[in-house]
């Protein structure tokens, strides 16, 4: 039985899902763990909150529970996913503040558990349309209308953190058609597709990467630019969900042949 078809994985600066009205915090047990998920409904809509980095952000990116927290949601029924990133620029015309709808990303992690798929059934998915097209086409009309400007398309490099970047790490990551960075991205796509759910994420830029800002980079100054874009994003997640059905004619519902991880450890459904 579904719980909830949609969800919003919110990242740094991002703890509270806000407009969800009736909202309770039900923990789910899962083969990697406890996660607490908030659900409630925007406009009679079920929606289903996870804060990436736990509940009182206490896990820095490299240690976050990416399989717990997909999991949990796969087991409440949620097929849709929409995420929050903080990331520095890596192109200066991507100013503070843009938000940029990213398209693809270049995986620079070294330590995380990064596939449901450890041994017996080995799967190798596809990654060649990592964020669900539909997604973003759902995500770009609903910025139009609201007049929330999307910045359409971008590589996500994803680092492993928690340390920011060197100057010649930047360099390096722009020379290879990097447009933002950020340190959670991956293998969260990678998870979610998977698990066969459509996933996309909307990156709130908070700085310019390291050498491109003449400042030294601070996370006060990340959390400082999402507190001040956040209502942009909440609304246009929401009002995302709110327009749109349950048709999901994208590749992701067949992305490893219809079958995700089920089975492999119980059904989480
Ligand atoms: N680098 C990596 N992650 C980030 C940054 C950055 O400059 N800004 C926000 N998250």
């Amino acid at each position: 039985m579904s719980i909830a078809e949609y969800a919003i994985i919110g990242g740094t600066g991002v703890y509270d899902p806000a407009l969800l009205k009736n909202a309770e915090t039900i923990t789910l047990d899962t083969p990697y763990g406890a996660v607490e998920v908030i659900i409630g409904a925007y406009e009679s809509k079920p929606v289903a909150f996870v804060p990436r980095h736990g509940p009182h952000h206490q896990w820095a990116p490299h240690r976050v529970n990416y399989r717990g927290n997909l999991w949990a949601l796969r087991q409440l029924g949620v097929t849709q996913v929409l995420a929050t990133a903080a990331v520095g620029s890596l192109d200066p015309e991507i100013a503070p503040g843009t938000l940029v709808l990213v398209d693809d990303f270049l995986d620079f992690t070294k330590s995380r558990p990064c596939s449901f798929y450890d041994e017996g059934t080995i799967v190798h998915v596809d990654m060649s349309d990592p964020y669900c097209h539909r997604l973003r086409q759902h995500l770009r009309a609903t910025g139009d209308r609201l007049g929330i400007p999307l910045r359409e398309g971008g590589v996500y490099v994803c680092t492993e953190g928690p340390r920011f970047e060197t100057k010649a790490e930047i360099r390096l990551y722009q020379r290879l058609g990097g447009s933002v960075v950020g340190m959670t991205s991956v293998p969260e796509v990678v998870l979610a597709k998977e698990l066969e759910m459509c996933y996309a994420t909307v990156c709130i830029v908070t700085n310019y990467a390291a050498g491109i800002s003449p400042a030294p980079l601070t996370h006060e100054e990340v959390v400082e630019q999402m507190r001040a874009n956040v209502h942009r994003v909440r609304e246009l997640f929401f009002e995302t969900f709110l327009h749109m059905d349950g048709i999901r004619d994208c590749r992701c519902p067949h992305a490893v042949g219809g079958q995700s991880t089920l089975g492999m450890k119980g059904d989480p459904s």
